[in-house]
């Protein structure tokens, strides 16, 4: 006699909340060498969202562009848009295809997951957080993934980089049901006190403090931890838990989910 097996996937029970996670560029490559993505630091991120999509939550990742991104971007600036007589036509193409690489690996790293991709350059334009753009398309439940880009602007500017922390402001927002905004980066447990080795965590932060970071100018075309910081204060005025956290530890991300506390930096509402 023939067996009949029925193999099926158990549902989470119920809807958990929705999470918006950024995986900052220099934390998803090296930052010092050209299109060097961090392998295994992209797949221990991915692993982490597969375990929190099995505990029921939906999830969006923005991922940031390292050296993907603003190297090029810096050589050519591409952030200040078109410039008069500077040919910038083929490097706009060559740093969307090289995003396109970046985020083809993350991607990958997610299987088997059934995730849904946005790349700004399709639903974007102008940059900043009051960029145009419908957000509705996140809102379908499962796992959605969008990142920092080239983004059309209006003339004169015709082109521009969308950071992902502005995406993650307005992700944040103006999605229903968001429980957690979480911001993995790389270098430090979260927000210091001090830049140097003498710099305390500190654990619990709003924008009547002060903190201390590094931003390379000479590096970075979108604004570094200064941005951040500024972003996800904003987004603690409308969402519980936001945090800033050393994404070389994807168990900080899962303590955050499961417990409410990690090794990191949590931002407070001020109002
Ligand atoms: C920058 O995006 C996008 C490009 C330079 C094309 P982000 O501002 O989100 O990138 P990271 O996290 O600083 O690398």
């Amino acid at each position: 006699m023939k067996r009949r097996y029925r193999f099926e996937r158990v549902p989470p029970t119920r809807f958990m909340g929705r999470i918006i996670m950024k995986w900052g560029g220099g934390l998803i490559s090296d930052k010092t060498s050209l299109c060097s993505a961090e392998f295994g630091r992209i797949q221990e991120l991915a692993d982490c969202v597969k375990s929190l999509s099995l505990m029921g939550h939906d999830i969006v990742i923005v991922h940031g562009a390292g050296s993907f991104g603003h190297i090029r971007a810096r050589k050519f600036r591409l952030n200040e848009g078109d410039i008069d007589g500077l040919d910038q036509l083929d490097a706009v193409d060559q740093v969307r295809s090289d995003m396109d690489d970046l985020h083809n690996l993350v991607i990958d790293a997610l299987e088997p997951l059934s995730i849904t991709s946005h790349a700004p350059r399709d639903f974007v334009v102008n940059t900043g957080p009051n960029f145009k753009g419908n957000i509705d398309r996140f809102q379908l439940p499962g796992i959605h993934i969008t990142f920092g880009d080239v983004v059309d602007c209006d003339s004169p500017k015709n082109f521009g980089i969308l950071s992902g922390d502005d995406l993650m402001l307005r992700l944040s927002v103006e999605l229903p049901d968001v429980t957690h905004t979480i911001f993995a980066m790389s270098g430090a447990p979260g927000l210091m006190t001090t830049a140097d080795e003498n710099g305390e965590l500190i654990p619990l932060w709003d924008d009547t403090m002060t903190y201390s970071g590094h931003h390379s100018e000479d590096v970075d075309v979108t604004g570094g931890i200064f941005l951040k910081v500024e972003r996800a204060s904003s987004i603690a005025q409308y969402v519980g838990q936001v945090w800033l956290v050393d994404g070389r530890h994807p168990s900080r991300i899962m303590e955050i989910v499961e417990n409410g506390h990690t090794v990191g930096t949590r931002f407070c509402s001020t109002s």
